[in-house]
């Protein structure tokens, strides 16, 4: 994890009450830094446990603001702020077909499923087998059972449910893949982190029936994506 320094790895200590308030400490600072603003996000984070979805010696560290190693190659568990991050411009909102590339905890995958609520639909594509196990039983154990799993390449998409209204890549590319682009419902969104000029930028991607409209949001560091639309970088 090239940028980010590792905390070293602890046996687990604290006690679900301390998760309990340092959860509810970290939506207090997302808030005040303006990263949260709607109320069905703030409520997932205040609901899913993070620290059930990071590896035991990482686990006392869930609401540091840094990424995480998980098993797999160069997988990670983003950073709390991540997700209002991304979900914010995202918009994503209830009753969205959302589409996730790169399961790896399953922690983002579980904020989107109360986000979306009954009415919507998850889907997460996660390339590399040990981190798909992670994650599968990461959220089978928190209760989610009605997310779809799909172990492969997410540059691909996952034609078989789409399209989608809502598009979330959380590994950085150097263009869009273009099945992904296909898979987009007309009015949907995809926000991923884009190889530009040497540096990240997270952008956000608006398709109307004529065009599709970018957005820079600000510039991040995401391990890379992988498979046919992956690139090595900083490496
Ligand atoms: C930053 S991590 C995702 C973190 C995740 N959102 C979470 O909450 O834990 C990026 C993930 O993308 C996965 N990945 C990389 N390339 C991929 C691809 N082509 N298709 C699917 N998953 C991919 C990595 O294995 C890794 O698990």
């Amino acid at each position: 994890m090239q940028g980010w320094a590792v905390p070293p790895q602890k046996e687990p200590e604290k006690s679900r009450e301390e998760f309990r308030k340092e959860r509810e400490e970290k939506v207090r600072w997302l808030i005040k830094n303006r990263y949260l603003r709607s109320e069905r996000l703030k409520n997932a984070l205040l609901k899913v446990p993070r620290e059930d979805f990071i590896p035991s010696l990482y686990r006392d560290y869930a609401y540091l603001e840094v990424p995480l190693p998980l098993p797999g190659e160069e997988a990670t568990i983003s950073c709390p702020h991540s997700y209002p991050l991304f979900y914010e411009p995202l918009g994503l909102d209830k009753g969205h077909r959302f589409l996730e590339i790169g399961l790896g905890s399953g922690y983002g995958t579980a904020l989107a499923r109360e986000i979306v609520g009954q009415d919507g639909l998850v889907v997460s594509v996660e390339i590399d087998p040990l981190t798909f196990e992670f994650a599968k039983s990461n959220l089978e154990n928190a209760g989610y059972t009605d997310i779809v799993l799909v172990k492969g390449d997410g540059g691909l998409g996952y034609l078989e449910m789409s399209p989608y209204d809502r598009i979330c890549i959380t590994g950085a590319c150097i263009g869009i893949p273009s099945p992904l682009l296909k898979q987009l419902a007309t009015g949907g969104r995809l926000i991923a982190p884009l190889i530009e000029n040497g540096i990240q930028n997270l952008v956000l991607l608006e398709k109307s029936e004529k065009d599709v409209i970018k957005k820079v949001i600000c510039e991040v560091l995401y391990v890379s994506l992988r498979g046919k639309y992956g690139v090595k970088y900083m490496k």
